[in-house]
């Protein structure tokens, strides 16, 4: 399907990191797959080339590296780059905004602002917008972090409000595109199978693991001011736990979805700092070893203080005081440098209430749902059935759902799917104000706990993070599923 209508789509930060990497490939594969009407234009804004010549110089030698699904098709290429014009800009000309207004006066359609730059740019850039008038009828795109704490995001969404209207502003968390958690809630309310189990009656625990074999890469500035609870936490991890946990909305609207969302971020039980060391682990990697491979610790990363109490580890004892969820433990947890890369959600069942079937069933376990966002995107719902032969001996067997097999075609990567998004004006994939509020209300007491006192605990590259986060699940009689699939 194409998009509704031409549109000029405006990204400053155009020669930055994420643009090369996610923004235009993401655009190169709308383009060839054909979603993107014929006179929708691509206005990039950058500081350090001087012409359309030198951007696309750039272009080609650094975005064509990143266009991953299918490889480059030299005619679709050719055709996306024609679509490419350049702005120089400097943010802090105001005659520079003057120049980019003149040039986007001929360009009709829905108008579109990506801001792929620093936190610090979005008040001064739209100031500038609105100061040449091309606030209005326009869409503005926000690339998390959105501050650093309550009150900085505030600052934020108060300023970029005073410009923009809610309805106009498309805060980006790129795990809501990702085919598989849009997939979460089509398993949730299009099936009459799961929901009636999906509460404290049948469900005993919920993980939530988003872990990750890279380290900090070339971030480390940015990662040693930033830490896991505030990367990973309040945005990707709060996330999906309310989409596992909302109430069904009525319909798919995006203030339907994001109403019953934010109902869950509400009803998260307030941290007490008296309580932090019992529901919430940090941990920072060590040296070790990655499949085969060694890597440093965090502390010798480039960017990164010697003496970092920065966590690259998090998790989280999480409960959610309403009717479905009241005394189910919801456990988070992500970090780097870990044993592996895979983000999956697991329900773990309670046991039948009587066993007619002997001392083997119990043993055996109960059942329990593996939703794995990746690597692969699969389903696992583990039963319990009788093993061939004499007598009654149950196990655990799985019955398994690959989509790769059943979809062979048709994915779209998280960052295609949310531009169409924004081009469409589809606003359920992003986050609301009130979303982002609740879920930095919630991590705040943690975090400034943590940087009131005590250091993360360490932990080897290339292991399941600091022992404590297994010992809070084995308070609960329980522990983090971790299984090759
Ligand atoms: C980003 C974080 O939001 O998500 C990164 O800033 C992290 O630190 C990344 O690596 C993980 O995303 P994905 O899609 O690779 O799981």
């Amino acid at each position: 399907m194409q998009t509704d209508s031409s549109f000029t789509f405006v990204l400053f930060g155009g020669t930055g990191d994420l643009s090369m990497r996610k923004i235009l490939p993401a655009l190169y594969e709308a383009h060839r797959a054909g979603m993107l009407a014929a006179s929708g234009k691509i206005v990039a804004v950058a500081r350090h080339e001087e012409d359309r010549a030198g951007y696309l110089q750039w272009v080609n030698e650094h975005v064509k590296a990143h266009v991953a699904k299918s490889g480059i098709d030299e005619n679709a290429w050719a055709g996306f780059v024609d679509r490419i014009e350049y702005v120089k800009l400097d943010l802090g000309k105001a005659e520079d905004f003057v120049k980019l207004r003149d040039a986007l006066q001929d360009h009709a359609g829905t108008r579109v602002f990506y801001l792929a730059t620093g936190p610090s740019l979005f008040v001064p850039i739209c100031h500038a917008l609105a100061s040449v008038g091309l606030n209005e009828n326009a869409r503005i795109v926000l690339e998390k972090p959105l501050g650093y704490d309550l009150r900085s995001s505030n600052a934020i969404n108060d300023a970029v409000g005073e410009i923009f209207a809610e309805e106009q502003i498309y805060r980006i968390d790129h795990y809501l595109g990702k085919e598989p958690v849009q997939n979460l809630l089509a398993l949730r309310f299009g099936n009459a199978l799961f929901e009636p189990l999906w509460r404290r009656e049948w469900v005993e625990s919920i993980q939530i693991t988003i872990a990750e074999e890279l380290g900090v890469e070339a971030r480390g500035d940015f990662y040693d001011n930033t830490g896991a609870l505030r990367d990973m936490v309040q945005n990707h991890l709060l996330q999906l736990l309310s989409i596992v946990a909302m109430e069904p909305p009525h319909s798919m609207d995006s203030d339907s979805v994001r109403d019953e969302k934010l109902r869950v971020l509400r009803a998260l039980k307030p941290i007490d700092p008296r309580d932090i060391s019992k529901v919430a682990v940090r941990g920072q990697y060590h040296a070790g070893v990655i499949r085969g491979t060694s890597v440093p610790a965090y502390a010798t990363e480039s960017g990164v203080k010697t003496d970092s109490a920065t966590e690259t580890f998090v998790a989280l004892k999480v409960e959610i005081e309403n009717w479905r969820w009241a005394g189910v433990p919801f456990f988070l947890r992500t970090g780097k440098r870990l044993a592996d890369r895979v983000a999956e959600i697991v329900v773990n069942f309670r046991a039948v209430p009587h066993s007619a079937l002997g001392a083997s069933a119990l043993r055996a376990g109960a059942n329990r749902l593996v939703i794995r966002l990746q690597p692969n995107e699969t389903i696992r719902l583990y039963c319990l059935a009788k093993k061939p032969g004499e007598g009654m001996n149950l196990s655990s067997v799985h019955l398994d759902l690959a989509f790769d097999q059943f979809f062979k075609e048709g994915q779209m990567e998280a960052y295609q799917r949310l531009l169409l998004d924004v081009i469409n004006g589809r606003l359920a994939l992003f986050v609301r104000r009130d979303e982002q509020e609740a879920a930095w209300k919630w991590v705040e007491p943690i975090l400034n706990e943590w940087a009131a006192s005590g250091k993360p605990k360490p932990y080897a590259a290339g292991t399941w993070g600091p022992a404590a986060a297994s010992a809070m699940l084995a308070q609960h009689g329980t522990c983090w599923l971790e299984e090759e699939n």
